[in-house]
Protein backbone atom coordinates (compact mmCIF):
# COMPACT_ATOMS: atom_id res chain seq x y z
CA UNK A 1 0.00 0.00 0.00
CA UNK A 2 1.30 3.42 -0.71
CA UNK A 3 0.39 6.69 0.60
CA UNK A 4 -0.49 9.22 -2.40
CA UNK A 5 -1.09 12.83 -2.11
CA UNK A 6 -2.95 14.35 -5.75
CA UNK A 7 -1.98 17.80 -6.42
CA UNK A 8 -5.41 18.22 -8.74
CA UNK A 9 -8.46 17.98 -9.41
CA UNK A 10 -9.34 17.52 -13.04
CA UNK A 11 -9.53 14.17 -14.71
CA UNK A 12 -6.54 12.39 -14.51
CA UNK A 13 -6.59 13.30 -10.75
CA UNK A 14 -9.86 11.51 -10.29
CA UNK A 15 -9.23 8.67 -12.50
CA UNK A 16 -5.38 7.93 -10.99
CA UNK A 17 -7.02 8.53 -7.36
CA UNK A 18 -10.07 6.33 -7.89
CA UNK A 19 -7.95 3.57 -9.00
CA UNK A 20 -5.09 4.26 -6.45
CA UNK A 21 -8.25 3.67 -3.62
CA UNK A 22 -9.79 0.90 -5.83
CA UNK A 23 -5.86 -0.86 -5.30
CA UNK A 24 -5.92 -0.10 -1.30
CA UNK A 25 -3.79 3.18 -1.25
CA UNK A 26 -4.72 6.31 0.61
CA UNK A 27 -5.31 9.00 -0.96
CA UNK A 28 -5.27 13.05 -0.44
CA UNK A 29 -6.50 15.06 -3.10
CA UNK A 30 -4.97 19.22 -2.72
CA UNK A 31 -6.39 21.65 -5.49
CA UNK A 32 -5.80 25.64 -5.72
CA UNK A 33 -9.89 25.57 -5.37
CA UNK A 34 -10.05 24.13 -2.39
CA UNK A 35 -14.08 23.29 -2.87
CA UNK A 36 -13.25 21.31 -6.12
CA UNK A 37 -10.84 19.45 -3.77
CA UNK A 38 -12.87 18.52 -1.18
CA UNK A 39 -15.57 17.17 -3.87
CA UNK A 40 -13.40 15.41 -5.15
CA UNK A 41 -12.21 13.40 -2.08
CA UNK A 42 -15.79 12.84 -1.41
CA UNK A 43 -16.93 11.12 -4.43
CA UNK A 44 -13.19 9.43 -4.61
CA UNK A 45 -14.67 7.86 -0.98
CA UNK A 46 -12.74 5.33 0.74
CA UNK A 47 -11.15 7.36 2.92
CA UNK A 48 -10.03 10.15 0.94
CA UNK A 49 -8.94 13.12 2.38
CA UNK A 50 -8.55 17.27 1.36
CA UNK A 51 -5.18 19.12 2.19
CA UNK A 52 -4.80 22.33 1.71
CA UNK A 53 -2.73 23.47 -0.91
CA UNK A 54 1.05 24.63 -0.76
CA UNK A 55 1.27 22.78 2.36
CA UNK A 56 3.36 19.68 3.01
CA UNK A 57 1.37 16.70 1.35
CA UNK A 58 0.39 13.41 3.82
CA UNK A 59 1.88 11.02 0.79
CA UNK A 60 4.77 9.91 0.15
CA UNK A 61 4.05 9.61 -3.25
CA UNK A 62 3.42 13.20 -5.00
CA UNK A 63 1.38 13.27 -7.90
CA UNK A 64 0.64 16.36 -10.03
CA UNK A 65 -1.64 16.26 -12.05
CA UNK A 66 -1.85 19.64 -13.70
CA UNK A 67 -1.91 21.30 -17.17
CA UNK A 68 2.04 21.12 -18.30
CA UNK A 69 2.27 24.68 -17.66
CA UNK A 70 0.93 25.04 -13.60
CA UNK A 71 3.27 21.87 -13.02
CA UNK A 72 7.02 23.66 -12.32
CA UNK A 73 5.33 26.49 -10.79
CA UNK A 74 3.18 24.92 -8.56
CA UNK A 75 6.10 22.75 -7.76
CA UNK A 76 8.12 26.06 -6.91
CA UNK A 77 4.89 27.46 -4.65
CA UNK A 78 5.30 24.10 -2.81
CA UNK A 79 8.93 24.46 -2.64
CA UNK A 80 10.18 22.72 0.48
CA UNK A 81 6.67 21.20 1.27
CA UNK A 82 7.56 18.62 -1.33
CA UNK A 83 11.21 17.51 0.30
CA UNK A 84 11.75 14.12 0.64
CA UNK A 85 8.58 13.06 -1.63
CA UNK A 86 8.70 11.04 -4.85
CA UNK A 87 7.07 13.83 -7.31
CA UNK A 88 5.23 12.31 -10.40
CA UNK A 89 4.87 14.00 -13.01
CA UNK A 90 2.22 13.07 -15.79
CA UNK A 91 1.84 16.00 -18.11
CA UNK A 92 2.03 16.23 -21.52
CA UNK A 93 3.51 19.76 -22.96
CA UNK A 94 1.90 19.72 -26.65
CA UNK A 95 2.35 22.03 -28.82
CA UNK A 96 -0.33 23.78 -30.28
CA UNK A 97 -1.06 21.59 -33.43
CA UNK A 98 -0.41 18.43 -31.03
CA UNK A 99 2.08 17.74 -33.06
CA UNK A 100 5.22 18.57 -31.32
CA UNK A 101 6.38 19.60 -27.66
CA UNK A 102 6.01 22.97 -26.58
CA UNK A 103 9.70 23.15 -25.43
CA UNK A 104 11.53 23.52 -27.63
CA UNK A 105 15.18 22.34 -25.88
CA UNK A 106 15.57 18.69 -25.61
CA UNK A 107 14.54 18.94 -21.73
CA UNK A 108 10.68 18.20 -20.22
CA UNK A 109 8.49 18.96 -17.61
CA UNK A 110 9.78 16.21 -14.93
CA UNK A 111 13.23 17.80 -15.94
CA UNK A 112 11.95 21.32 -15.05
CA UNK A 113 10.35 19.66 -11.90
CA UNK A 114 13.50 18.49 -11.01
CA UNK A 115 15.22 21.61 -11.21
CA UNK A 116 12.32 23.52 -9.12
CA UNK A 117 11.82 20.65 -6.60
CA UNK A 118 13.49 20.64 -2.89
CA UNK A 119 17.06 18.93 -1.83
CA UNK A 120 16.05 14.94 -1.01
CA UNK A 121 12.94 15.11 -3.06
CA UNK A 122 12.61 12.90 -6.35
CA UNK A 123 11.18 13.04 -10.01
CA UNK A 124 9.74 10.18 -11.91
CA UNK A 125 7.44 10.62 -15.12
CA UNK A 126 4.87 8.36 -15.34
CA UNK A 127 1.39 7.82 -16.81
CA UNK A 128 1.65 10.06 -19.49
CA UNK A 129 1.44 7.99 -22.63
CA UNK A 130 -1.82 6.75 -21.27
CA UNK A 131 -5.34 8.45 -22.41
CA UNK A 132 -7.34 8.81 -19.33
CA UNK A 133 -10.32 6.75 -20.14
CA UNK A 134 -8.08 3.91 -20.84
CA UNK A 135 -6.22 4.64 -17.58
CA UNK A 136 -10.11 4.13 -16.06
CA UNK A 137 -11.34 1.21 -17.77
CA UNK A 138 -8.38 -0.87 -19.47
CA UNK A 139 -4.85 -2.52 -17.90
CA UNK A 140 -2.55 -0.43 -20.42
CA UNK A 141 1.47 -0.63 -19.38
CA UNK A 142 2.87 2.27 -17.80
CA UNK A 143 6.12 3.66 -18.88
CA UNK A 144 8.23 5.51 -16.12
CA UNK A 145 11.49 7.41 -15.92
CA UNK A 146 13.78 8.60 -13.35
CA UNK A 147 16.81 9.22 -11.19
CA UNK A 148 16.65 7.66 -8.63
CA UNK A 149 15.97 3.79 -8.06
CA UNK A 150 14.18 3.64 -4.84
CA UNK A 151 12.09 6.53 -6.01
CA UNK A 152 10.87 4.52 -9.17
CA UNK A 153 10.44 1.48 -6.95
CA UNK A 154 8.57 2.89 -5.21
CA UNK A 155 6.01 3.80 -8.14
CA UNK A 156 6.36 0.63 -9.52
CA UNK A 157 4.73 -0.65 -6.75
CA UNK A 158 2.10 1.70 -6.73
CA UNK A 159 1.61 1.10 -10.41
CA UNK A 160 1.28 -2.46 -9.66
CA UNK A 161 -1.39 -1.89 -6.84
CA UNK A 162 -3.69 -0.61 -9.52
CA UNK A 163 -3.23 -3.56 -11.15
CA UNK A 164 -0.78 -2.28 -13.88
CA UNK A 165 2.49 -3.47 -15.48
CA UNK A 166 5.16 -0.62 -14.80
CA UNK A 167 7.91 -0.56 -17.26
CA UNK A 168 11.31 1.37 -16.31
CA UNK A 169 12.40 3.15 -19.88
CA UNK A 170 15.34 4.41 -17.75
CA UNK A 171 16.54 8.17 -16.69
CA UNK A 172 15.23 11.11 -16.11
CA UNK A 173 16.44 12.20 -19.62
CA UNK A 174 14.20 10.04 -20.99
CA UNK A 175 11.34 11.80 -19.81
CA UNK A 176 11.51 13.82 -22.72
CA UNK A 177 11.10 10.75 -25.12
CA UNK A 178 8.45 9.85 -22.75
CA UNK A 179 6.77 12.97 -23.68
CA UNK A 180 7.19 12.19 -27.40
CA UNK A 181 5.84 9.31 -27.01
CA UNK A 182 2.72 10.94 -25.68
CA UNK A 183 2.87 12.79 -28.96
CA UNK A 184 3.02 9.60 -30.77
CA UNK A 185 0.16 8.41 -29.22
CA UNK A 186 -1.78 11.37 -30.58
CA UNK A 187 -0.64 11.28 -33.75
CA UNK A 188 -1.88 7.17 -33.70
CA UNK A 189 -4.87 8.67 -31.89
CA UNK A 190 -5.75 11.40 -34.75
CA UNK A 191 -4.23 8.70 -38.22
CA UNK A 192 -3.14 5.14 -38.03
CA UNK A 193 -5.62 4.03 -35.19
CA UNK A 194 -8.50 6.50 -35.40
CA UNK A 195 -10.12 6.41 -32.59
CA UNK A 196 -8.59 6.69 -28.16
CA UNK A 197 -9.10 3.43 -27.31
CA UNK A 198 -5.78 2.19 -27.09
CA UNK A 199 -2.75 1.98 -25.47
CA UNK A 200 0.90 1.89 -26.62
CA UNK A 201 2.19 -0.91 -24.74
CA UNK A 202 5.12 -3.55 -24.77
CA UNK A 203 4.78 -7.40 -26.44
CA UNK A 204 7.43 -9.43 -25.34
CA UNK A 205 8.86 -12.62 -27.36
CA UNK A 206 10.17 -15.74 -26.19
CA UNK A 207 13.96 -14.65 -25.44
CA UNK A 208 16.13 -16.06 -27.65
CA UNK A 209 18.97 -18.63 -27.02
N1 LIG B 1 -6.62 13.51 -19.85
C1 LIG B 1 -5.79 12.62 -20.36
O1 LIG B 1 -6.19 11.70 -21.10
C2 LIG B 1 -4.34 12.67 -19.98
C3 LIG B 1 -3.55 11.56 -20.26
C4 LIG B 1 -2.20 11.56 -19.88
C5 LIG B 1 -1.67 12.69 -19.25
N2 LIG B 1 -2.47 13.78 -19.04
C6 LIG B 1 -1.88 14.95 -18.38
O2 LIG B 1 -2.44 15.04 -17.08
C7 LIG B 1 -2.49 16.42 -16.69
C8 LIG B 1 -3.90 16.72 -16.18
O3 LIG B 1 -4.80 16.49 -17.26
P1 LIG B 1 -6.36 16.45 -16.99
O4 LIG B 1 -6.95 15.77 -18.15
O5 LIG B 1 -6.65 15.96 -15.64
O6 LIG B 1 -6.71 18.00 -17.07
P2 LIG B 1 -7.97 18.76 -16.48
O7 LIG B 1 -9.10 17.84 -16.29
O8 LIG B 1 -8.16 19.97 -17.32
O9 LIG B 1 -7.49 19.22 -15.01
C9 LIG B 1 -6.45 20.12 -14.91
C10 LIG B 1 -6.17 20.45 -13.45
O10 LIG B 1 -5.08 21.36 -13.43
C11 LIG B 1 -5.44 22.48 -12.64
N3 LIG B 1 -4.67 23.60 -13.18
C12 LIG B 1 -4.63 24.02 -14.47
N4 LIG B 1 -3.75 25.04 -14.60
C13 LIG B 1 -3.23 25.24 -13.36
C14 LIG B 1 -2.29 26.15 -12.84
N5 LIG B 1 -1.69 27.05 -13.60
N6 LIG B 1 -2.00 26.08 -11.51
C15 LIG B 1 -2.62 25.20 -10.71
N7 LIG B 1 -3.53 24.30 -11.14
C16 LIG B 1 -3.83 24.33 -12.45
C17 LIG B 1 -6.93 22.60 -12.77
O11 LIG B 1 -7.40 23.34 -11.68
P3 LIG B 1 -8.78 24.19 -11.76
O12 LIG B 1 -9.88 23.17 -11.82
O13 LIG B 1 -8.75 24.98 -10.51
O14 LIG B 1 -8.72 25.01 -13.03
C18 LIG B 1 -7.30 21.12 -12.69
O15 LIG B 1 -7.29 20.68 -11.36
C19 LIG B 1 -2.09 17.25 -17.90
O16 LIG B 1 -0.76 17.69 -17.75
C20 LIG B 1 -2.20 16.28 -19.06
O17 LIG B 1 -1.27 16.55 -20.08
C21 LIG B 1 -3.77 13.79 -19.37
Amino acid sequence: MSNISIIGTGNMARTIGARAIAGGNTVEVMGRNQPKAADLAKALGGGATTGEWGTAPAGDIVIVALLHDGVVPAVAQYGDALAGKVIVDISNPFNSTFDGLAHREQTSIAQEVAKAAPAGASVVKAFNTIFRHVLEKGRPDVFLAGDNAQAKARVEAFVESLGLRPLDVGGLRMAHWLEGAGVVTVGLANHGVGNLDFALGITELPVSE
